[in-house]
């Protein structure tokens, strides 16, 4: 059962209000749900989940990350986008999933067999070196926690319930610098989310991997179309080693990036405007590496653990529903008509930008009225597939860290 947040928080409080009224000097017990954490990461749970924290007061981290739809969600919309702490606006891009994020190496460009490609950083675009850095930036982007300084929100940690605790952790003085105060929150969220709460490695897929559980046939039949190159192909990008006993060798991503021509999404208000374009690695939260504009509309791979959770997939939150995504794979090039206004392709992207989508690997490389690489009963396996990637399916398994990565050099994105 899933308790609602504010909920266990009044508990928790009139429960922490009994303990004191008995006035016997007992340590108060840690709330269930901070068990087994240290000092540190239980800071940075707290300020996740510190509605306190924007301007007007009501959302957390936890608002577009909630840990009900595996720490994603748009906090409510429906518009496929993060809907913001004001209650109006409306961001460019889908809240990803912030479980299994702490395995995302710094943003580099790696080289490979086909050239040297971007890989890795925080956010769909990379911009962000790491956890600590991505999680400075919500709390003063205008259309999230939209806190006008880092003086501002110091104010607010320096008044929290939790302000002692901050103090034992990061120095008497820390809240007399904001900068020293914006690092050690960054910190202590960053230790949060390394937690074993974002990376449980519990869902059916690990527990087969383990020898704890079996596949329905069905399971089987989408893992095998998942991982074959003829088929879904999926693996290319979507890194999946069901033989190796490290679930961390099965991220689901290899943190590269690539364009799949995305429809556009029309609920998403910069996009009223016909000349506006997110082209995610080339803009416009950040420059193209090297300027190359090949990599203009390409997003970074996604796990896909937990995608069954998903509100909105895609970095536009095209999608509302996993089937929808699974089958753009397979007729994005065979029946374009099905997926863009008047049938003409990639009308999320430039002219000029048409030619970086990736038509080169399977399930791709198919044209107009070829029969696609997979048929509507493998639609239904892979989908049936990848509902085994949601954690809680049984108890969670150690991972190891994960083995050194071996690159698809074919990449779209980087060619040569
Ligand atoms: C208003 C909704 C919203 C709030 C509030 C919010 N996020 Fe996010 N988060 C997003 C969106 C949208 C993205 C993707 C943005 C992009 O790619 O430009 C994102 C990206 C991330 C990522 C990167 C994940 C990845 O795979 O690249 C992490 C980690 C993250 N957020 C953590 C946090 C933390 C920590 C907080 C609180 C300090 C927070 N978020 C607050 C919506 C939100
Ligand atoms: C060539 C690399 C590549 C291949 C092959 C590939 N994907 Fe993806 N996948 C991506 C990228 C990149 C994104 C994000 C694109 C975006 O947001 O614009 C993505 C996004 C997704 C999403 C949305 C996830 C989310 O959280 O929003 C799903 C679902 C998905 N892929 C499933 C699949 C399946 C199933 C296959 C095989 C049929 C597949 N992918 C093959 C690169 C790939």
């Amino acid at each position: 059962m899933r308790i609602d947040p504010v909920v266990r928080r009044l508990v928790m409080a009139v429960f922490a209000g009994t303990l004191a009224a008995c006035g016997g000097g007992e340590p108060e017990p840690a709330p269930p749900d901070e068990v087994g954490l240290t000092r540190l990461e239980v800071l940075g749970k707290r300020l996740f989940f510190d509605a306190s924290l924007s301007v007007p007061p009501g959302q957390s981290c936890a608002s577009c990350h909630d840990p009900a739809l595996a720490f994603s969600g748009n906090n409510g919309t429906t518009a496929g986008v993060a809907l913001g702490a004001d209650g109006r606006s409306l961001g460019l891009r889908n809240t990803p999933t912030a479980m299994y994020a702490r395995f995302a190496p710094a943003f580099d460009m790696e080289d490979t067999d086909g050239g040297s490609i971007p890989v890795g950083g925080q956010f769909l675009d990379g911009r962000a070196a790491s956890l600590e850095i991505q999680a400075a930036q919500p709390f003063f982007a205008p259309d999230e926690m939209n806190n006008p300084s880092a003086a501002a929100l110091t104010t607010k940690v320096a008044v929290a319930s939790y302000a002692e605790l901050f103090r034992e952790e990061w120095g008497a003085l820390v809240f007399e610098n904001p900068d020293a105060t914006m690092k050690a929150i960054a910190a202590s969220i960053a230790a949060f989310e390394r937690t074993e709460r974002f990376a449980p490695f519990s869902s059916k897929f690990d527990h087969v991997g383990a020898g704890l559980a079996q596949y329905s046939a069905l399971e089987q039949r989408g893992l095998d179309l998942f991982l074959d190159p003829e088929k879904g192909n999926c693996a290319a990008c979507h890194v999946a080693n069901p033989a190796s006993r490290n679930p961390a060798d099965s991220l689901f991503t290899d943190y590269t990036y690539d364009n799949l021509g995305v429809p556009r999404n029309a609920r998403i208000p910069a996009n009223a405007d016909p000349a506006f374009f997110d082209l995610g690695l080339c803009g416009p939260r950040r420059s193209a590496p090297g300027g190359d504009e090949t990599l203009c509309g390409a997003f970074k791979v996604p796990t896909l653990r937990n995608v069954g959770k998903r509100v909105a997939l895609m970095h536009n939150g095209y999608f509302t529903r996993l089937r929808d995504a699974v089958a753009f794979y397979a007729t994005r090039d065979t029946d374009p008509a099905r997926w863009y206004p008047g049938g003409v392709p990639f009308d999320d992207l430039p002219p000029g930008y048409h030619a970086n989508v990736n038509r080169s690997e399977a399930p791709y490389d198919r044209n107009p009225g070829d029969a696609p690489r997979l048929d509507d009963a493998e639609i239904d396996a892979i989908v049936a597939f990848l509902g085994t990637l949601t954690d809680g399916y049984g108890a969670p398994l150690a991972a190891q860290a994960k083995s050194p990565a071996r690159r698809n050099g074919a990449r779209a994105t980087g060619r040569p």
